[in-house]
């Protein structure tokens, strides 16, 4: 919500949308609501980024650049330093989706803040996954807040959160900057992964790519029997490129010395790999199905 209703109030239908191939669905669903032109690029490719600036900036009133800070499907970061001064080149704003940033990456304050970046942008996210309640916010100038308070559809015309909710916001945003030792645990726990997964993981989402959707729903149901939970995702929510939320799992799950090094042996035998990394590169040039491991659910 959002996100849906802050691109449709920034931008209209003689505006320009970019947007990154892998952005969640709500930053498409915004950007069609909106009635801009909209263009993806491919997947951070700041290539193709600047080619469609370079060919149709100058045909709109206003651009908007629209990422992901961490990706939902893959879990990399976008490269946003280098987003950035594509804007500034081209006058265009930036709306960055920090819903997987936020509470994990720059000791919780997300990508923008993990990488040191001072420009003005629009940072949007959800406060359902690291912070633990429901709804979503948006963070900029006191101008574009105030813009809009009074534009934005989505604010403006449903009910407000929940007290229940809204106070259960405040206080993960409250334990996310007052207890960093959890995000470091985070942290504990991505590093332990990265000792026995065999591919870079850059955040908590982690990506298996198994591009076989009977394998995929196999290989998540051995995770569970392992007591994780790590949904498979396959087409058609996203296709083909689909991948699972971090939020907040029901079950508390235990990080055991043999669940992980057991789970990582029963996808390498469902997938039958006998030369893991060469079957990574290939699954990722045609993941039709994949599951995602996601390391906020090991405490
Ligand atoms: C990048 C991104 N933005 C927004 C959302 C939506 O968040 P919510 O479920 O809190 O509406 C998600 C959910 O997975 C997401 O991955």
């Amino acid at each position: 919500m959002a996100n849906l209703g802050t691109i449709a109030a920034l931008v209209g239908a003689r505006d320009l949308i970019l947007a990154d191939a892998y952005n969640h669905a709500c930053l498409q669903q915004g950007a069609q609501l909106s009635r801009a032109a909209v263009l993806t690029y491919a997947h951070g490719d700041l290539e193709a980024l600047e080619t469609h600036l370079r060919a149709r900036r100058s045909h709109h009133r206003r651009c908007l650049i629209v990422t992901d800070s961490v990706f939902s499907m893959d879990g990399d970061w976008a490269p946003l330093r280098e987003i950035m001064s594509l804007a500034d080149a081209y006058s265009a704003m930036v709306l960055v989706d920090e819903a997987h940033g936020t509470g994990v990456l720059g000791h919780g304050r997300g990508l923008v803040a993990a990488l040191g970046i001072t420009q003005p942008l629009i940072q949007v996210g959800t406060l359902s996954k690291a912070i633990g309640s429901l709804g979503g916010y948006v963070a900029g100038s006191k101008d574009l807040i105030e813009f809009l308070r009074n534009r934005a559809g989505t604010w403006i015309y449903t009910t407000a959160l929940s007290p229940a909710d809204t106070a259960a916001a405040l206080r993960g945003v409250e334990l996310i900057q007052r207890e960093p030792q959890r995000c470091d645990r985070l942290w504990q726990h991505i590093e332990h992964l990265r000792t026995v997964l065999i591919q870079p993981i850059h955040t908590p989402i982690i990506p298996l790519h198994v591009g076989d959707i009977a394998q995929t729903l196999a290989i998540a149901q051995q995770f569970q029997s392992h007591g994780l939970f790590i949904p498979a995702i396959r087409p058609p929510p996203s296709p083909p490129r689909a991948s699972a939320s971090p939020s907040p799992l029901p079950t508390p799950l235990t990080k055991s010395q043999n669940s992980v090094p057991g789970c990582v042996t029963t996808c390498q035998n469902y997938v039958n790999r006998p030369n893991p990394s060469a079957n990574h590169e290939l699954s990722l040039r045609s993941p039709s199905a994949r599951l995602e491991w996601d390391v906020h659910s090991i405490k």
